[in-house]
């Protein structure tokens, strides 16, 4: 089978025009850090289209710079919490929590593929047109996503971070008052097995945080203030960090020096702030609860994302390396979302224990910069190799390769179509 055409079929049957479904059955609308990936998966074969799933999702974006983690476009009765739910009163109508931003690593990297066929100027008033946007969002997390100032991102949901039902949200997550959240009906279990997915203790959290929300009007100074789940997310903080460097060089790029230097204050402070992100117990990054200061204590997928973010440091990375080959040989194929030696690792469950495409790409083009090679193409070797055995999936066991979650997935293919890119 030739599965560059199968990864390029995905992507267009999920196309809903100018942006593309995660999965049409369990994902129907447009999700943020989705099409930052997928926008790389279609500029190997359709520049301008690759342009367009990020431009459509800046159609999103509120007056005050914040881009929500889902729009809804279209309505859909497949999916559970719908916009009457999140009831944010804008248009078109979306969420009101943000996720990862990686959008400006991926149009840096349009940007250069398009310059690298000669249509660099072609392409330059539409990368005009999104450095604002791009600016404007990174503004909004330094306002209200790092408010006292560490150079971190501060989670104000698990739906934020992207990886949902992730063992560190669960110490953050007891104090969250679930009594008044009522009945719902989920959907997502109703497409997948429920082996798959987050609780209903998980989902009853999710549901108070954006009961808590719609409750200040989406006023994201007061949800910062006193939102009951605080948590500094080191995949959302090694993210920003990567994507402000990737602006500031836009930034030059377009000859902005103002917007340059004032991104290259954000990447200052994280610079030096982000090590309050470093478990030196656990000799590893990981999240920390802003409300108590507890470290999670777990290794997850997001720990080894330093190398991506551009950190380096001789004590700390030999400690990340370590755990890497822990835990490379104790499963066949790397990055498991949790270290495989923790009781709460789960093959299948979602954050729990599966591998997933996009985090890979993150560890391994991060890995491959700072020069290790050999750590890189483990990553991006077994990542393919899952592709190959079993298809596009949402995400793999990483004990077997089983797929798990949802099946021809937008972002899963994306990642092949852009990690082969260089090979043809
Ligand atoms: C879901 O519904 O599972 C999504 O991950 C929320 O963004």
């Amino acid at each position: 089978m030739d599965l560059d055409a199968a990864a390029r079929d995905i992507l267009r049957a999920n196309d809903h025009g100018g942006y593309t479904v995660p999965n049409g059955r369990v994902y129907p609308f447009q999700w943020n850090w989705d099409s930052a990936f997928v926008a790389l998966g279609f500029d190997a074969f359709d520049r301008d289209r690759a342009w367009r799933e990020i431009e459509t999702l800046f159609r999103a974006q509120w007056d005050d710079g914040f881009l929500p983690h889902i729009v809804f476009w279209k309505d859909d009765p497949g999916y559970f919490p719908g916009p009457s739910v999140w009831d944010t009163g804008k248009q078109p109508v979306t969420s009101g929590i943000t996720q990862p931003p990686v959008a400006a690593t991926s149009i840096r990297k349009l940007w250069e593929s398009a310059k690298a066929a000669g249509e660099g100027e072609r392409y330059r008033s539409r990368l005009e047109a999104l450095f604002g946007k791009l600016l404007a969002w990174h503004r909004w997390f330094a306002t209200y996503r790092d408010f006292e100032d560490r150079g971190i991102v501060v989670a104000m949901h698990p739906w934020e971070t992207g990886r949902d039902n992730s063992p560190e949200w669960d110490a953050p997550g007891e104090p969250i008052d679930i009594s008044n959240v009522g009945e719902y009906v989920r959907r997502d279990t109703s497409n997948l097995d429920s082996k798959m997915r987050p609780t209903k203790l998980e989902y009853d959290r999710y549901l108070a945080l954006v009961q808590f929300g719609r409750a200040t009007g989406w006023d994201h100074a007061r949800i910062a203030a006193e939102n009951p789940f605080r948590v500094a997310d080191v995949g959302m903080s090694m993210i920003l960090l990567r994507a402000n460097r990737d602006l500031a060089a836009l930034a030059d790029e377009l000859e902005k020096p103002a917007d340059a230097a004032e991104i290259r204050q954000w990447i200052d402070r994280a610079e030096r702030g982000i090590g309050w992100l470093w478990d030196e117990e656990l000799g590893a990054w990981g999240s920390r609860d802003t409300l108590t200061g507890r470290y999670s204590g777990f290794v997850t997928s997001a720990s080894f994302l330093s190398f991506y973010a551009g950190l380096s440091d001789e004590h700390r990375d030999a400690a990340i390396s370590s755990h890497f080959d822990r835990i490379g040989s104790a499963v066949e194929f790397v990055m498991p979302s949790l270290d495989p030696d923790d009781p709460g690792f789960q093959m299948i469950r979602y954050w729990r224990g599966p591998v997933w495409a996009v985090v890979n790409y993150m560890i391994g083009t991060g890995l491959a910069e700072a020069g290790d090679g050999a750590r890189a193409e483990r990553v991006r070797n077994d990542t393919l190799e899952l592709m190959r055995r079993n298809g596009f999936y949402e995400a793999y066991s990483p004990v077997d390769g089983t797929g798990s979650g949802g099946d021809d997935f937008s972002w899963t293919a994306a990642i092949w179509l852009a990690w082969n890119r260089s090979a043809h």
